[in-house]
């Protein structure tokens, strides 16, 4: 059996399906001992169940790993404490945290209700930030840890119909980036995975224009399983990846990508203070020049 996280202990958020599943089952195989979070709702966040935490707990003891469910729900601020407490209460310890539990609820932004919005960012950010902190004590007071967080090309590039989404995963990128800062020091890392896998997400998105000109059916079938996602996350959950902090990697199939952190690409300078006639001047002739009519001008999701 490979051992890469042989007696480290490891709690996964979402654990029951798609991405987080294939993480605990390969981290169990890996030789960590798992605490399998997952409230078993269905994708739009919707009703639990135990069934999706046991049968990955159930999968990673056939394979011959240690395991244990937890059913708790990450939005809340008490449950996040919860899960934690019970991987040092069950296994003794904590050396790895994977925050992966998500949920969709799609809509145009003139059509979003104040609960969708809020039943987003409650899973995804604030369910991240829920886990972290607790996290983040014994971290710190060991000095040791891996933390890895999950993004979105819809939050690092903007995706149509997830305003609600887009803004918990994009906060997502940037908790990873200060949480790495505040952490790096005591020998903790944190990083963030921004991957493309077919599961029940991808298949929920509704129809219409996907990034990369697909069409979602076209979308969730041309993704790649998510069993490509974890060997990365085991990767850097291991002691081999200490140098490696406060990055984003896209991963998507066979194909592992670091991405750039966002930086200026044209600067326009003058001494003293631009008025805005100067700027009416200056703007479109310079840093605004190849920029095309609004419609246009979101942001391409480049091949990442
Ligand atoms: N699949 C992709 O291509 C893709 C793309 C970009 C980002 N992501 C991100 O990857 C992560 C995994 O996505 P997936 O495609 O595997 O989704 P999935 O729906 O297959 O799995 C998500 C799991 O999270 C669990 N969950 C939801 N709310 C929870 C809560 N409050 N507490 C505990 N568990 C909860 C669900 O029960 C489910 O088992 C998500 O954060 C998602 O935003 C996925």
């Amino acid at each position: 059996m490979p051992n890469i996280l042989k007696d480290k202990v490891a709690v996964v958020t979402g654990a029951g399906n798609g991405i987080a599943k294939q993480i605990a089952l390969l981290m169990g195989k890996e030789g960590a001992k798992v605490v399998a979070n997952d409230l078993g709702c269905d994708v739009n966040g919707r009703g639990s169940s135990k069934d999706p935490a046991d049968a990955t707990v159930a999968e990673i003891k056939r394979a011959g790993g240690t395991a244990v469910a937890s059913y708790e729900d990450v939005s809340q601020f008490d449950a996040g404490e919860r899960i934690i407490k019970q991987a040092v209460d069950t296994y003794g310890k904590l050396d790895i945290l994977v925050a992966v539990a998500g949920i969709l609820r799609d809509r145009m932004v003139f059509n979003m209700s104040e609960e969708d919005w809020d039943a987003v960012i409650a899973t995804h950010l604030k369910g991240t930030f829920n886990v972290v902190r607790p996290t983040s004590i014994i971290m710190r007071q060991q000095r040791s840890g891996r933390i890895i967080t999950f993004t979105s090309g819809s939050g690092l590039n903007g995706n149509p119909g997830q305003a609600n989404y887009g803004a918990a995963k994009a906060g997502i990128a940037g908790l990873t980036r200060v949480v790495a800062r505040d952490l790096g020091k005591y020998g903790v890392t944190v990083n963030c995975i921004s991957p493309g896998a077919n599961t029940r997400m991808i298949a929920a998105i509704p129809q219409g224009p996907r990034p990369q000109g697909l069409q979602v059916t076209d979308a969730a079938a041309q993704f790649p399983g998510p069993e490509h996602i974890a060997p990365m996350v085991c990767f850097l959950a291991s002691d081999a990846a200490a140098n490696v902090n406060g990055q984003i990697f896209s991963v998507m199939g066979p194909r592992i990508s670091l991405l750039s952190h966002p930086r200026p690409i044209k600067t326009m300078f003058k001494p003293g203070r631009w008025t805005v006639e100067e700027l009416r001047e200056f703007v479109p002739k310079t840093i605004a020049a190849e920029l095309k009519k609004a419609a246009e001008t979101a942001p391409q999701v480049p091949a990442q």
